[in-house]
């Protein structure tokens, strides 16, 4: 999808489709205002067939004064409740609409929805995101295809002075959005296909494309000898091998720490000998949603063009019960030196992030940002709309949850005080691989501390948000995309504000 910014008078703009605003005040938008004086009073006339409402839609043909060959009013709801939440409400009206009549090229002309607190970049870098994600359809595995969208350019009605600022953001936008899609697609491919393999060769992919991206794959020799007997564990009663996955992205200075992002990517997640019911286990080819997120960010990350050094890891493993499983007892070294207690195979997401995130050390990283769905307790505590982010740096976790909120990919902080780390207490190893029943997402994250000593780190325990599990919204959702982008882009903010 082509994304543009349009500047000039509303009433000679020429696309298939214009996109005004009403609020349910009656008032029309600064746009709409143009169009109706333009053709005569014309859309205050039909002010009685709208009220306004926030995504109520409203198409006009042969508006009479103008050159756009429709117009599309569109409900922006009461001025005083302007928020995310109904932005988004607003452009899912919108291209559900423009879909429906198979326009070629859309300008959405949605002035006066700025509020004080939303900045024009952020607005019109949601615009994008948002658009694009209601394009995204999958069809990989069908074997008739979807038909294809007949919409080929999405513009942006600014004032002059405002283009530039507006370029920046739907160049963002696009970035961010193609990181969604990619993370929405590898999520959404089942087990069989989206393999440990599958996800190393896609990484290898995205490193051909982009100069600054160098990916290289660790196979289960190399783990071992690397002495990351915990990852390797998971993936023992699998036929799938386990691999661990970095891709070191240089748009930085080279003397410069990078930020790491480590995903976990359970292809597929059977619990192993711990063995889950089967209810819903077809949604375990989500594990690896926080790994596609992370290969999501990198991806978006070459097409921003951050001058930033960011490694992306993902450990990725398929965990099967077999004659060859770890059973619930069997006691593993980590890459760390520490033995682990394995009580429960279905606990296996910390078991390959340990390892990973002992691995990030020797990148001498500046910050450390894990991403898993990681515990069935985050949705308990959070549901599906916040993801659980968990950490023992208070800056660190201020920076995310800022990031969160900017993103509209929002994060909530749970405690990670020590009180919880007796916990993980095992009479037969150094820590055991589950914390009881209470607080499950509290010592999931106090497990995965343990590894982390020597850097900054935090958790993002996206259980709850990585995916839909009803009806014809079942699928992956691409969170958290959005977050992770924008804790980069942050992060070069921070840099040049130095
Ligand atoms: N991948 C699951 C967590 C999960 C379950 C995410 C359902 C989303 C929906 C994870 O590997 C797991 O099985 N965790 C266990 C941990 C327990 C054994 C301590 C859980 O949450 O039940
Ligand atoms: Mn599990
Ligand atoms: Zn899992």
């Amino acid at each position: 999808m082509e994304f543009e910014i349009v500047t000039g008078s509303v009433e000679s703009l020429e696309t298939d489709c214009l996109i005004v605003g009403v609020s349910s005040d009656g008032e029309l938008a600064p746009s709409a205002d143009l169009i109706n004086k333009a053709s005569a009073g014309y859309l205050k006339d039909l002010l009685t067939d709208h009220q306004g409402k926030c995504g109520e839609a409203l198409l006009l043909h042969k508006v009479p004064g103008i050159s756009a060959k429709r117009v599309l009013l569109m409900g922006l709801g009461k001025a005083d409740e302007r928020s995310d939440r109904n932005q988004l409400k607003i452009i899912k009206s919108v291209m559900s609409n423009v879909k429906a009549i198979r326009c070629k090229s859309i300008v959405i002309a949605l002035d006066g929805l700025e509020s004080a607190d939303q900045d024009l970049y952020r607005q019109l870098r949601h615009n994008t995101e948002w658009a694009s994600a209601e394009l995204y359809q999958y069809d990989a595995t069908k074997s008739k295809k979807a038909d294809a969208i007949s919409l080929e350019s999405i513009g942006f009605l600014l004032s002059h002075d405002n283009a530039e600022l507006g370029e920046f953001s739907i160049s963002d936008g696009s970035a961010i959005a193609n990181g969604i899609d990619t993370a929405r697609e590898l999520g959404n491919l089942p087990g069989n296909i989206c393999t440990p393999t599958y996800l190393a060769e896609k990484a290898l992919k995205l490193a051909q494309e982009c100069e600054e991206l160098t990916t290289t794959i660790l196979d289960e020799d190399e783990m071992e000898k690397l002495g990351m007997h915990s990852l390797l564990s998971v993936g023992k009663g699998s036929a799938e091998a386990s691999k661990l996955i970095v891709m070191e992205y240089k748009g930085g200075e080279p003397d410069q720490h990078p930020h790491v992002l480590v995903g976990k990517g359970i292809t597929f997640d059977t619990g192993g000998i711990s063995l889950k019911p089967g209810a819903k286990m077809d949604e375990m080819k989500f594990d690896m949603c926080g790994a596609a997120s992370v290969m999501g960010a990198m991806e978006a990350l070459t097409q921003l063009g951050l001058d930033l050094n960011v490694v992306g890891i993902i450990a990725s493993a398929e965990n099967m019960p077999s004659g060859n499983a770890t059973k619930p007892g069997d006691i593993v070294t980590t890459m760390s030196g520490q033995t682990v207690e394995i009580l429960n195979t279905d606990a296996e997401g910390r078991l390959v992030l340990c390892d990973a995130l002992t691995y990030a050390e020797r990148f001498e990283p500046e910050t450390v940002v894990d991403v898993a769905t990681l515990t069935g307790a985050c949705i308990v505590a959070l549901g599906n709309h916040a993801t659980g982010l968990l950490s023992t740096d208070d800056l660190l976790a201020d920076d995310l949850l800022a990031a969160g909120e900017f993103a509209a990919d929002k994060a909530w902080r749970l405690p990670l005080w020590d009180e919880y780390q007796e916990q993980l207490d095992s009479n037969f190893a150094d820590i055991a691989n589950i914390g009881g029943p209470a607080a499950g997402t509290v010592t999931a994250a106090c497990f995965l501390s343990r590894f982390t000593k020597k850097y900054r780190w935090a958790h993002l325990d996206i259980a709850g948000v990585a995916w839909n599990s009803n009806g014809k919204a079942k699928g992956a959702t691409g969170r958290c995309v959005p977050l992770l982008c924008q804790h980069l882009i942050a992060q070069v903010d921070d840099l040049t504000e130095e």
